[in-house]
């Protein structure tokens, strides 16, 4: 990100700190609670959205070298996706050709060479048919056309995105938009995994996305953990096309106001939350990239499978001459002295991921499930304060030809 951009960021944050404000969308809407129950909708979404849409499924640091592979089989499909030896980014359907099994079941790892574990037929990481098991018995049979079938994919800015058709067409920075230079800037590609962990949880994918779109919990949900950190209110907000970004400033915002703006760095003293249409969100602070994946459950329409990759990025921070950060570990994470800027722990920062999401945000987006489900709350309101789910409700609405939110009025 620009360095003009960084310190735009943080002086509006400072700036809503100072004056007790936070982002306005200029109205207030109604969202009804049909949208998290009804089973027609969400098998609409799913349609348009994940089965034929492109999905982000890692950073380039899933597949750190020739021979690395994934799996994946959120998407109704079963995924393969390889690096080959010249270091391509490959996905594929995991179905051998014989008669259909998956040629590993491993989450990742590496692999030049997968052996169907059916009847050990032997495909490249390129997807090619290398060799059958015993041909003279099988039959004559041109291996050339018989390689694992390959769904569209590319790698861009770090993002390894796929389409879940084969005939399906994609283009990263049609999806991006004008995101793309920003997203091309923060160097995503050369973060590296440190590791992962999922949530499956009762409510419905759009509730679990809805946690990452407002800040104006943080001073209640998140009282004894997070609020300790970061400033919630104090949120940046701006819309680019179907995607968005949040910039919520920490604690340690107030140094900047001691430092010259050049020192000044947005990841340092702020999380950067890019939300990517329909599913995605990258997560930037203090040098660890955190990706989030939401997944609705295809057969519960109040459930949802969120996936968290978490990433090293020591490149994204900054390195002030004769300052040390505090390390913070899971005991002193939430005593900190956010006069000083913080670093964590790689366990801190998973736990800090999973254990807030799970215990707080979702915990209470199961309790809005439910409450949707009673049928007797009719809509859900998002504040003036909440822009990024009045942006991104009226995304997918508009995706699929329903009637925009209504204004709310304090008259009725
Ligand atoms: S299904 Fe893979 S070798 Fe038979
Ligand atoms: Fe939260």
């Amino acid at each position: 990100m620009k360095q003009e951009m960084q310190v735009d960021l943080l002086k509006t944050m400072l700036k809503m700190i100072d004056d007790g404000t936070a982002p306005d969308a200029g109205r207030m809407v109604k969202n009804p609670t049909s949208s998290y129950v009804c089973k027609d909708l969400a098998a609409r979404e799913w349609n348009t959205f994940f089965e034929n849409h492109p999905q982000v499924l890692g950073l380039s640091g899933d597949l750190p070298e020739s021979g690395s592979f994934m799996t994946s089989n959120d998407l109704g499909i079963p995924i393969l996706a390889t690096r080959d030896k010249a270091g391509k980014f490959h996905a594929f359907v995991n179905a051998c050709r014989h008669r259909g099994a998956p040629v590993t079941e491993d989450e990742r790892g590496k692999k030049n060479r997968f052996a169907c574990p059916f009847h050990a037929w032997t495909y490249a990481s390129d997807g090619k048919l290398l060799g059958i098991r015993e041909p003279q018995m099988f039959g004559e049979f041109d291996k050339s056309c018989h390689g694992l079938i390959e769904l569209p994919s590319a790698e861009k800015y770090g993002l390894l995105v796929v389409h879940p058709q084969v005939d399906g067409t994609l283009d990263v920075d049609s999806l991006l938009g004008e995101l793309a230079p920003e997203i091309e800037s923060w160097d995503l590609g050369s973060a590296t995994y440190l590791g992962g962990s999922s949530i499956d949880m009762g409510l419905n994918w759009k509730i679990a996305n809805d946690t990452f779109g407002e800040n104006y919990h943080f001073h209640t949900l998140h009282k004894s953990k997070l609020n300790n950190l970061f400033h919630g209110d104090a949120t940046a907000y701006d819309e680019y096309g179907r995607n968005h970004r949040l910039t919520v400033a920490s604690r340690f915002v107030d140094a900047m106001r001691e430092r010259p703006e050049n020192e000044w760095n947005v990841t340092d003293a702020g999380v950067v939350v890019y939300y990517l249409f329909p599913n995605t969100q990258v997560v930037l602070f203090n040098r660890v990239v955190s990706l989030f994946r939401i997944y609705p459950n295809r057969n519960e329409v109040g459930r949802s499978l969120t996936r968290i990759a978490n990433y090293s990025a020591q490149h994204i921070g900054l390195d002030v001459p004769g300052e040390q950060a505090q390390v913070l570990d899971s005991e002193s994470l939430y005593t900190a002295d956010t006069s000083k800027r913080m670093e964590f722990t790689l366990e801190t920062q998973l736990e800090l991921a999973r254990s807030t999401i799970e215990e707080e945000d979702y915990y209470m987006g199961e309790k809005s499930q439910q409450a949707a489900e009673s049928g007797k709350v009719e809509h859900f309101i998002f504040g003036r304060n909440e822009p990024a789910l009045h942006h991104f409700h009226t995304n997918y609405r508009d995706a699929l030809g329903l009637p925009p939110l209504e204004e709310y009025r304090a008259a009725g």
